[in-house]
């Protein structure tokens, strides 16, 4: 009796939200709280009556291996990784991130659905569940998803109790050992919908729209939007549609009926005059608003966001957005949020697209998987194009347990999803099928590229298609990589004229570019190239010099990139450092984070970061100095100084005293790129560097400082009012300095953090990839002087007081205001 009383309160509490979310006739409820959860596998959960009391109770998006703890036997493999071109097999202790993911786990919910009424229809829509999702409605099996990445629905309506009686959601997940490459999270990571519609309706992703015509006079909108209905009650559809522009002003609105012979689809053509378009750099968005009326009753309302823009890929020219020309200023990026694990959160996304905004980076590559929809909605929002992707692999495995089991019977079921979830959108300019797939050697590969292409232009003839291939004499010579629309190769500059010429697109995209590694604020001496390189601590160096037997450092790709007109811009590997794949350092726990990203774990910005932002970010100077400049034990001894700049020359002073001028130059691929005083000696003080505009005058400078001792803490954070939905987060900086305000670069520090008011410590990140603090503690060790904290607010509107604490230093403080 009292659990009943329990659930009809939290009832209340959903219908209210859905109130506030909701179109007015279709319901949507978001089924985020309150949640039962448990590892291991129970086949009882799915029956109503089942006692889940003692199993813990979760909010979904939930990752249920985040909290650790890491341990290099979770998931240890021995194998040979070939697409690493390794030649033997030797046991990875940290590729999956060293984190609990294998195995079972169950949900449950019990819910009750107001609008349910007689005659309703009901459908379930799971963003993304890791992975192999059974899914229970009452007892009764309502679907089967395997592939963790996609979005799946399920209609429900004849498994749904009628409003006013409980109803029992039950999902198992099961995850398998060797089935990934990289840390894929594990439980109902993204969000879950219930869709209450009227008998006749507009079905999940149930518009297609596109923008065939495009001028400065008008852009021509073509809408097709499917109906759902019982049998005889099509008769007398109407659908009334609206476009409104970003102000809600209404700028065109078209209303047709269904004919007989329409098979359930309207097809309407509107005009918006004097079209604003989208690009990353004006992302304008437009809504269509859909009513469907049955006679004079409306039954549905839709609404579909999208863009007016066009892309063209064309021999020799390359790719051209809205007429212009451009090359992708790409980032790859894993589905993980470092130390939030893969529960998406919108808040966690925007951080990290704010920063890339900030390098100049204009485009993502959805690495290897469909993304969440909450990224797609913020690429649309903040302007980035997507490369929005699919498989890691085909048939012919990379791991043993992984999608090849899969792939004859579900593949095209998943790429009919991702891209009728997608393809409204005016960020996802192309799709791709495949990553380095093994079927680019194998006999009909490239019939198998042929098919997956051409379901992606049945089902969206308005995008291009590409794979990124690494077998490049594989992919050139078995007719591979001549199938695609878009030809796109891994970590191959040397190769693209040569294959440019093979091939006959007539331009080349680099899917995957650089996979340089570094550990931010570790540097090793003497300085230079190094590929593979492993050293005592784990660390790479971040004078941006160390690479894969496979890869090269950014300069390389750089110069591809501008010399070469027909190379249509470039995806590197990767944006933001993620959970797994620690090369170099595969086999050397406690290693089990990336080493590749631009941006560390804790998003902070490696040095790597200013020198993509130097090439990239036109609108804005970059004056960025490496390494630190606090080196007890180093004096007199040689310390290279780098200056990643968008100013063309720049002039070195250490304590004062010139170390002479560099300007860029081509005397090789690095000095076009970076300014380098390669022979200056250490002693401590002040390196300074004043840069100088193209007619040499002196017009900005900045300095690096030899720090004192660590004295206090320093906290800043990227912002101080967020909205108070339980949900939103603030990232926190937190610098050990010395008592000038100096970053101490070597200060290993405990720090503590304490929340009071309203909101919580969510987790924190230091950016070590060998560090076995688990996140979600209120403490960690400063890594190279610097951490990030990170707080979410409570459904409470107010404030809350972080304090950071750390034996022997000045703490610090920090309100953020949370908002309704
Ligand atoms: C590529 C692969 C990526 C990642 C990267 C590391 O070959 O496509 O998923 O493994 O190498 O350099």
């Amino acid at each position: 009796m009292i659990r009943i009383k329990h659930i009809a309160h939290l009832l209340l509490f959903s219908v209210l939200t859905v109130q506030v979310a909701a179109q007015s006739i279709r319901k949507e409820y978001l089924l985020d709280k309150n949640w039962k959860f448990k590892q291991g596998d129970y086949p009882d959960a799915v029956e109503s009556r089942f006692n889940d009391l003692k199993w813990k109770t979760v909010s979904v998006p939930h990752d249920w291996a985040i909290k650790g703890p890491f341990d290099g036997n979770n998931d240890l493999q021995k194998v040979r990784i070939e697409q690493n071109l390794e030649k033997e097999a030797s046991v990875k202790s940290g590729r999956t991130g060293g984190l609990p993911f294998v195995g079972t786990g169950w949900y449950r919910l019990k819910f009750m659905v107001p609008g349910f009424l007689p005659g309703k229809k009901a459908v379930l829509l799971f963003d993304g569940a890791m992975s192999n999702a059974r899914v229970y409605v009452n007892g009764k099996e309502a679907g089967f998803w395997p592939y963790g990445y996609n979005s799946f629905h399920l209609d429900v309506t004849s498994l749904l109790n009628p409003a006013g009686e409980v109803n029992t959601l039950a999902v198992r997940l099961e995850n398998f050992s060797q089935s990934s490459r990289w840390y894929p999270g594990a439980g109902i990571y993204r969000n879950v919908h219930l869709f209450v519609t009227e008998d006749v309706h507009i079905p999940v992703w149930g518009t297609y729209l596109t923008t065939p015509v495009i001028n400065k006079e008008f852009a021509k909108v073509n809408l097709k939007t499917k109906v759902e209905a019982p049998a005889g009650k099509a008769a007398d559809l109407r659908l009334e549609t609206e476009i409104r522009d970003a102000r809600e002003t209404v700028v065109a609105s078209f209303t047709s009926n269904l004919k007989e012979f329409d098979d359930l689809e309207f097809e309407q053509n509107l005009v918006v005059k004097n079209p604003f378009l989208w690009s990353p750099e004006t992302p304008v968005l437009y809504t269509a608003v859909s009513r469907l009326y049955e006679g004079k009753t409306l039954k549905d309302e839709y609404k579909t966001r999208f863009g007016i823009r066009s892309i063209k890929y064309e021999a020799a020219k390359g790719f051209s957005l809205n007429g212009e020309i451009r090359k992708f200023k790409g980032v790859c990026n894993h589905h993980d949020l470092g130390p939030l694990g893969t529960a998406v959160n919108t808040a966690a996304l925007r951080h990290q697209l704010t920063l890339l905004k900030d390098m100049g980076c204009d485009a993502i590559r959805t690495s290897h998987n469909m993304p969440a929809p909450e990224l797609v909605a913020l690429c649309d929002e903040m302007g980035f194009m997507m490369m929005v992707e699919s498989f890691d692999e085909w048939k012919t495995p990379k791991v043993k347990n992984g999608y090849s089991q899969y792939f004859d019977e579900w593949a095209e079921k998943d790429l009919v999803n991702m891209i009728h979830r997608d393809r409204n959108s005016p960020s996802v300019v192309m799709w791709s099928i495949g990553n380095e797939v093994p079927d680019q050697s194998a006999e009909g590969g490239n019939k198998i590229a042929k098919r997956l292409q051409d379901i992606c232009h049945r089902e969206d003839p308005t995008r291009p298609v590409t794979v990124g291939m690494d077998r490049i004499n594989d992919a050139l010579t078995k007719n591979f990589a001549a199938v695609l629309d878009i030809p796109g190769f891994n970590y191959k500059p040397t190769w693209y004229e040569r294959a440019n010429n093979a091939l006959p697109q007539g331009f080349i995209l680099g899917t995957e570019t650089a996979s340089t590694v570094s550990s931010r604020g570790v540097y090793k001496f003497p300085v230079g190239f190094q590929k593979m390189k492993q050293y005592d601590d784990n660390q790479s160096s971040s004078y941006d010099f160390e690479y894969c037997n496979w890869s090269q450092v950014p300069d390389d790709e750089f110069v591809k990139q501008d010399d070469l007109p027909f190379v249509i811009g470039e995806f590197v590997w990767t944006g933001f450092d993620y959970l797994g794949e620690p090369t170099p350092y595969d086999s050397k726990w406690p290693s089990h984070s990336s080493y590749f990203g631009i941006i560390d774990l804790a998003s902070i910005p490696k040095d790597r970061f200013y020198l993509y932002r130097s090439k990239w970010n036109t609108s804005k100077p970059t004056l960025h100095i490496l390494p630190h400049w606090t080196w007890p034990g180093r004096e007199g001894e040689i310390t290279p100084v780098f200056c990643y700049t968008n100013y063309p020359s720049a002039e070195l002073f250490v304590n004062g005293k010139s170390m002479g001028r560099q300007s860029k130059s081509n005397t090789n691929n690095q000095t076009r790129y970076r300014l380098m005083w390669n022979d200056v000696k250490y002693e401590p003080g002040v390196i300074k560097v004043v840069a100088y505009d193209k007619d040499g005058k002196a017009v900005a400078s900045e300095e690096v400082k030899t720090a004192g001792k660590p004295h206090h803490i320093e906290l800043s954070a990227n912002r101080t009012e967020i909205i108070a939905d339980g949900k939103d987060l603030a990232y926190i900086t937190a610098k050990v300095c010395d008592a000038e305000g100096n970053l101490c670069p070597q200060a290993t520090n405990l720090l503590q953090f304490k929340v009071k008011g309203d909101g919580r410590h969510k987790a924190a990140a230091n950016g070590d990839a060998t560090s076995l603090e688990l996140f979600h503690h209120p403490q960690m060790h400063v890594f190279k002087g610097m951490l990030t904290e990170i707080v979410q607010s409570s459904e409470k509107s107010g404030a809350m007081q972080l304090t950071v604490k750390s034996k022997g230093l000045k703490s610090g403080t920090l309100t953020i205001r949370t908002i309704k």
